[in-house]
């Protein structure tokens, strides 16, 4: 008999991996989504695949009833949902407050109160900000630059509490950059490695903002799935964990790969930086080692392969207008 998981979050991106690989793996899922980003498609085939094991619940963790409602009887709840981006929280920082601030308070209150054995918070590199010190690890004062950053540095914030004045167990995983198939490339905020592979396709020249030297800690979903599942089971895990490859990659060395992979050589347009950018981000990982026995099985180069792959073959099976965002 497996165990019962809340993945909050679970039509999205990363929050439809977990749930597809705790399936896999034997549990119940119940996913908590309002689709505001994410998409039926993300999580219809896991509820047909596990009819029996897989509950999709349409509800918006800014919704106190709804949280309720999704944290009845769950063991873990592993808490993805959020607007998950920099500008588009520069663009409305009150709805990202709700998505990620409120929501994440009404998910651990929730969890409190139902009794839930530990909850896993999906944080962000982004709260680190401008540091000198390079790679991040988690003793560095954060310093966020963005509503979405603060969002997520209050959401950590609130798990040491909950920890502290309930025995709420809270984990907080850092993640740095994750990419991977199924990630959004339509979105006005998607993030850049959908983005780049989809101008691409298109035959359109992908637009870097600033010199392309900025480097991220690209990290494959796969290695990001492993790390909620240790955090849940690892008896030693609790506070704050980077997770990411521990390397880093210009964005100019980005967009030279997937030019390979895709066999194209279109030049880039350079426009302006990024309001609320961070310029360099590579994590020390050693915590995440030694607590949750941590290690990133999949390398940046071997994550984008595959990455690259899915999306060409989207492109090709819904025609030269690229993927639609049908939901
Ligand atoms: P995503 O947009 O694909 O997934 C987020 C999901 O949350 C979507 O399905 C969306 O519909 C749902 N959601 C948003 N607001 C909600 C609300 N109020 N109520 C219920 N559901 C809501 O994004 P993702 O890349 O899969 O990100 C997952 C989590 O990881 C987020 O918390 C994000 O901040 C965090 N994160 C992502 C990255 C990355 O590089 N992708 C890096 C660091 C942290
Ligand atoms: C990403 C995540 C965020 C996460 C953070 C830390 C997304 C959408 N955002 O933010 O949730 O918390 O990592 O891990 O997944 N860029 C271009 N051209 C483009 C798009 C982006 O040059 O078309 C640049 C940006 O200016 C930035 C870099 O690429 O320098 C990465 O941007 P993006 O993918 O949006 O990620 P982050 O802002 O780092």
């Amino acid at each position: 008999m497996g165990d019962r998981y809340l993945v909050t979050g679970g039509a999205g991106f990363i929050g439809s991996h977990i749930a597809e690989r705790l399936l896999e793996e034997g549990h119940e899922v119940r996913v908590l989504d309002n689709l505001s980003t994410g998409h039926r498609k993300n999580v219809d085939p896991l509820v047909s695949r596990y009819p029996d094991r897989c509950v999709f619940q349409l509800g918006d963790v800014a919704n106190e009833a709804d949280c309720k409602a999704a944290m009845d009887g769950v063991q873990f709840a592993i808490h993805q949902a959020a607007l998950a981006s920099v500008p588009r929280s520069i663009a409305d920082p009150v709805a990202t407050h709700l998505a990620n601030t409120t929501g994440t308070l009404n998910l651990m209150v929730a969890a409190r109160d139902a009794g839930v054995s530990r909850f896993v918070f999906a944080g962000s590199s982004s709260v680190y900000g401008e540091t000198k010190k390079l790679p991040k690890d988690e003793s560095i004062y954060p310093s966020p630059l963005s509503p979405y950053a603060l969002s997520k540095l209050i959401g950590e914030e609130y798990g040491k509490l909950f920890h502290m004045h309930y025995g709420l167990q809270t984990v907080t995983l850092r993640y740095f950059n994750v990419f991977g198939p199924r990630q959004d490339p339509d979105s006005p905020y998607a993030a850049v490695i959908p983005i780049f592979i989809s101008s691409l396709l298109r035959g359109e020249a992908p637009t870097v903002h600033g010199d392309g030297l900025q480097s991220r800690d690209f990290t494959f979903v796969s290695n990001v799935v492993d790390a909620n599942l240790a955090a849940c089971r690892a008896p030693d895990a609790s506070g704050i964990y980077n997770i990411a490859c521990g390397a880093r990659t210009t964005l100019l060395d980005l967009l030279d790969q997937v030019q390979t992979l895709l066999g194209t050589s279109i030049p880039p347009n350079h426009v302006e930086t990024r309001a609320g950018d961070v310029r360099h981000s590579e994590a020390d990982i050693s915590r995440a080692r030694s607590d949750l026995r941590f290690e990133p099985r999949v390398s940046f180069d071997e994550g984008l392969a595959p990455t690259v792959a899915f999306f060409k073959e989207q492109f090709s099976a819904q025609g030269a207008s690229g993927p639609s965002r049908a939901t």
